[in-house]
């Protein structure tokens, strides 16, 4: 029964180590090469030139991009049955083998950009019939054959973009495999003549159409093969040709709705009238950039499609803009003019004005006097210095005016009385260095202001009178100091949800301010408040935050601040998100986070911390997202991740990780845990004992930890159950050799004991024997020696003490006679020679080198019958012995030489004598 118990705990631990295994190889699959995560591999940079073997089945994406493939071919990517996206991009692959791909049958993109593929044999994507993105571009495809898309009955996007295509009837196969094929990309080949008739005659569902950047000669469609194209681009050719407009009837690109024509050139302007004809019904948005043609009957012609609401216009060298120049444009709402060489501006009649990327300096009074319907006005990166009243007088539409990356030093009274339907206005990355009384005071729409990426120093008191709408102001990137805005100038601003002030010198010395500075801003939510750089450490005012009651997002990094008080966020009980990192806080209490009980993301990177402790009493269980990188954590116990429980998103790159046991529970949980995302844990770098240092944490051998407790249970039990096992073993099958180790063992303990004694022996023999010879042992052995020969014996019968353990009586027998005669018979040796007066006296005989052991054998035994008796052929084979005679043969010959055993003293005379016995006998 102990015997299968034990059996069973055996296995049962077997098994359970063997799980353990499995459980860990499942989450840390580690390939050479690869980094396996959340089914996917990534197997990028690695130099391979083979597929890395041991990306486990069932990976839905592989990455193999940035390697040194040359060749792949079939079987290369056998066993991926659910396999999605394979991504071969930047490899140096020159050849693919046909079916290399054909057990991808689950594969939807595959990406092939940046190799050296020259030709695309029949069938090499046989078996892709999901596949519904094919990326070749940046190859040199020359030769496509006329099966090798065979296969490719889902696709839907093909790049065949940057290869050498020369003509379009290479795609022909292509297009006839392709039945779903929406979106074509040719652009960078050296396609010369486009003819929808060698691609093929009935009509096809692409929309998207790229053929820019082709040399592009002749463009004929002769059907209706494109019913359904809704963007087409010809733009870019790489060679100054005139383009050929063949499109025969004017209703076959009916659906075009984006037509990009940069840099086209067409030899005549009927030629162009009859492009733009083509696009007659469906055209909105129209790009002629770069073009050569005369730019104002391009425009004109291009405006006359009734349906073209956007156009750009850029990089035209345009210098003037005059009221003629778009005066076709009524239905245009969206002109783009960037990148050209404006100067000046006559009237338009357009919502939308963009003027950006040009050199204008100056605005006069009347530059806007006729857009009075214009909403949107945009002005930024020219070379305007001042402002002034008269600027915008006329736009009351005007909603958004965009004047950022200008030279601007003064606003001049442009916005005390004008724009009444601004909404956002951006003065961002000008010269501003003061904001002056009621500058902005006419803006009373305004919701969005951005004086950021100036040199504002000085904002009066009542520099924002005005602006009861403002809900945005970014003064970031200035030079505000902390009396800027101790003036209480903020104050008015009473709908502002966001305020950026971060890079400028705000720094406080005292702990307390007399005038917080935000008080009336109850609607803020966000408040920027980083980066300022005035010199040396600040202080963190306890009443900063005052007034802020609906504060939700604080950033206060980089502040240079030394300690926060534990009451810094008695004020804003509804912040969700604070940033205090880059700040040397070092340590930081509990305390602090008792007010901020709805908060979500923490950020306290770069603060010299040494632990996370404070976590634990800091009941954030709400805290979604924690970021403390570039601490000095060297351990996260449990209780830290304990204290919780919302936890989804933790980033803890930069620290100094020790990677011993401390830390086996985390690295566990990291793998394990399966709602909380360890940012880039994969990287996590060890910083001690200095043997791991800069190894990955993630490589701890946790096993050898939890084996640390758990291993010793094992052992231990394994122990218990193999001696369990061993004792039932030998229970069971040699009982009586168990027996006989023990005595052994308690001849061993009392020989060691007697030995020291050596007392003067009592006795001159001591007669072991079995019961069944009892008779021959009082019959002829006492009288003779005892009577005749006059020796003392001890026989146990008679001179045992009676009481003392039978142990202990042999022993005393044995170490008080100078020998012990063994009665040998068969019985005797069935029954008594293994018995402890055998073992004790073998003990003296072996251990302490004296003839000890005097055998008479009272039968003849053969040697074959002595066989199992190991010990006894063992003294046969060093001693003689004496044997009963025949009763033919005479007895007083064994009387003699059993007297002269009995006497001898010395082994060598002894050795001699029974020599001489045996021989005789
Ligand atoms: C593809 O398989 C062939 C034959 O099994 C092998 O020689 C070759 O190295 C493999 N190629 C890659 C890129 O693994
Ligand atoms: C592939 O996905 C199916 C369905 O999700 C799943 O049953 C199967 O085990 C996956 N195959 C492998 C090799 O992972
Ligand atoms: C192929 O796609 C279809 C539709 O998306 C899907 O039902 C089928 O399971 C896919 N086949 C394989 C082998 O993934
Ligand atoms: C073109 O588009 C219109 C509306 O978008 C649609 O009704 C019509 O069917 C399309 N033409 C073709 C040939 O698909
Ligand atoms: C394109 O046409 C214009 C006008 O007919 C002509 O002057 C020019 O030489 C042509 N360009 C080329 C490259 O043929
Ligand atoms: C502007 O669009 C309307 C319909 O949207 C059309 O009737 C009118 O002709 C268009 N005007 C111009 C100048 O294209
Ligand atoms: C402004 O728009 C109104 C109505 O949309 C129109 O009547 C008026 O002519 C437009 N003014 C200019 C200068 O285009």
């Amino acid at each position: 029964h102990s015997l299968m118990e034990g059996l069973f705990a055996i296995r049962e631990l077997t098994i359970l180590l063997l799980l353990c295994d499995c459980v860990l190889i499942a989450k840390t699959y580690s390939v050479k090469n690869c980094y396996i995560y959340n089914d996917k591999a990534f197997c990028s940079k690695q130099k391979l030139s083979q597929i890395p073997t041991g990306i486990p089945p069932s990976v839905k994406s592989i990455d193999l991009s940035l390697n040194a493939f040359r060749k792949i071919q079939v079987l290369n990517f056998t066993n991926f049955p659910n396999l999605t996206t394979l991504n071969l991009k930047h490899n140096s692959i020159s050849y693919i083998g046909k079916g290399t791909f054909s057990q991808l049958l689950s594969l939807n993109l595959l990406i092939l950009n940046t190799n050296k593929i020259e030709h695309l044999e029949d069938d090499v994507f046989d078996g892709l019939f999901n596949l519904t993105e094919l990326l070749l571009g940046f190859n040199r495809i020359q030769t496509v054959a006329p099966n090798a898309f065979r296969s490719l009955s889902s696709l839907k996007i093909l790049e065949l973009s940057k290869n050498q295509l020369q003509s379009i009837g290479l795609l022909c196969g292509i297009i006839q495999h392709t039945p779903q094929l929406k979106n074509l990309q040719i652009r960078g080949n050296g396609i010369k003549t486009f003819k929808s008739n060698d691609l093929t005659n009935s009509s096809i569902g692409i929309t998207y159409l790229d053929l820019s950047e082709n040399p592009l000669e002749t463009f004929e469609v002769s059907a209706a093969v494109f019913p359904m194209l809704s963007s087409l681009n010809l733009g870019s050719p790489s060679r100054k040709l005139n383009l050929t407009w063949a499109v025969q009837k004017q209703t076959v690109l009916e659906n075009v709705t984006t037509l990009e024509l940069t840099g086209v050139q067409l030899s005549s302007g009927s030629e162009w009238t009859r492009l733009f004809s083509s696009f007659n019904s469906s055209l909105t948005f129209l790009k002629l950039n770069c073009m050569k043609y005369k730019l104002r009957f391009l425009i004109s012609v291009s405006c006359s499609i009734p349906t073209v609401s956007q156009l750009q216009l850029q990089s035209n060298k345009l210098t003037f803009i005059s009221s003629s120049l778009f005066q076709k444009c009524r239905n245009v709402t969206d002109i783009d003019l960037e990148e050209n060489k404006i100067k000046n501006i006559d009237n338009g009649s357009f919502d939308k004005l963009d003027l950006s990327f040009n050199l204008i300096k100056t605005l006069e009074c009347q530059d806007f006097a006729q857009l009075t319907n214009l909403t949107q006005l945009n002005l930024q990166w020219n070379n305007l210095t001042a402002l002034n009243k008269c600027s915008f007088v006329t736009l009351s539409k005007l909603e958004i005016l965009k004047l950022q990356g200008n030279l601007i030093t003064k606003l001049g009274g442009a916005f005390t009385k004008n724009l009444p339907s601004l909404k956002s206005l951006l003065l961002n990355h000008n010269k501003l260095t003061a904001i002056g009384k009621h500058d902005f005071r006419g803006l009373y729409s305004l919701q969005n202001l951005s004086l950021s990426e100036n040199q504002i120093q000085t904002l009066d008191k009542s520099c924002f009178s005005g602006l009861k709408s403002l809900t945005y102001l970014q003064l970031q990137m200035n030079n505000l100091r902390k009396e800027s805005i101790g003036n209480n100038c903020l104050r008015k601003l009473v709908k502002l949800r966001r305020l950026d002030l971060s890079s400028n010198h705000i720094k406080y010395q005292s702990s307390r301010l007399k005038v917080p500075p935000f008080m009336n801003l109850s609607n803020l939510e966000t408040l920027m408040f980083s980066v300022q750089r005035a010199r040396g450490k600040g202080l963190f005012p306890s009443n900063l935050l005052q007034g802020l009651t609906n504060l939700k997002t604080f950033t206060c990094n980089t502040n240079f601040i030394a300690s926060l008080p534990y009451d810094s966020f008695t004020y804003t009980p509804h912040l969700t998100s604070l940033d205090i990192s880059a700040n040397e806080l070092l340590d930081i209490t509990p305390q602090l986070f008792a007010p901020l009980r709805k908060l979500r993301h923490l950020r306290i990177n770069n603060i010299h911390a040494h632990s996370l402790h404070f976590l634990i009493d800091a009941n954030l269980t709400e805290l979604h997202e924690l970021e403390a990188k570039k601490n000095a954590f060297s351990v996260i116990s449990e209780d830290i991740v304990r204290s919780l429980p919302s936890l989804s998103v933790l980033g803890l790159q930069f620290n100094r990780f020790t990677c011993d046991c401390d830390n086996s529970w985390f690295v566990q949980w990291i793998k394990d845990n399966n709602q909380t995302e360890v940012e880039d844990a994969d990287n996590l770098r060890c910083n001690y004992p200095p043997q791991s240092m800069g190894k990955k944490l993630l490589h701890l051998n946790v096993q050898s930890c939890i084996l640390d407790v758990g291993f010793i249970c094992f052992i231990s039990t394994a122990c218990t159950n193999i001696l369990i096992l061993l004792v039932t073993f030998i229970y069971h099958f040699s009982r009586f050799q168990l027996i006989y180790a023990y005595y052994i063992f308690l001849a061993w303990l009392f020989d060691y004991k007697n030995r020291q004694k050596r007392a003067e022996s009592q006795y001159d023999a001591f007669i072991s024997y079995n019961t069944n010879d009892e008779a021959w042992v009082y019959r002829e052995l006492v009288p003779r020696l005892e009577k005749e020969q006059g020796w003392r014996l001890c026989l146990h019968h008679r001179d045992f003490l009676p009481g003392k353990p039978i142990v202990e009586n042999i022993a005393d027998a044995i170490y008080g006679s100078r020998k012990t005669i063994c009665v040998i018979s068969r019985r005797y040796l069935q029954s008594e020679w293994c018995s402890k007066e055998m073992q004790l006296a073998s003990f003296r005989l072996f251990d302490e080198r004296e003839d000890v052991l005097i055998l008479v054998f009272l039968e003849d035994i053969p040697s074959s019958h002595l066989s199992p008796y190991y010990r006894m052929k063992r003294v046969l084979k060093k001693r003689t012995y004496l044997r009963w005679p025949r009763p033919s043969e005479q007895q007083p010959l064994f009387w003699e030489k059993l007297r002269q055993a009995l006497r001898s003293i010395s082994t060598a005379e002894e050795d001699r004598l029974l020599l001489t016995v045996a021989q005789s006998s």
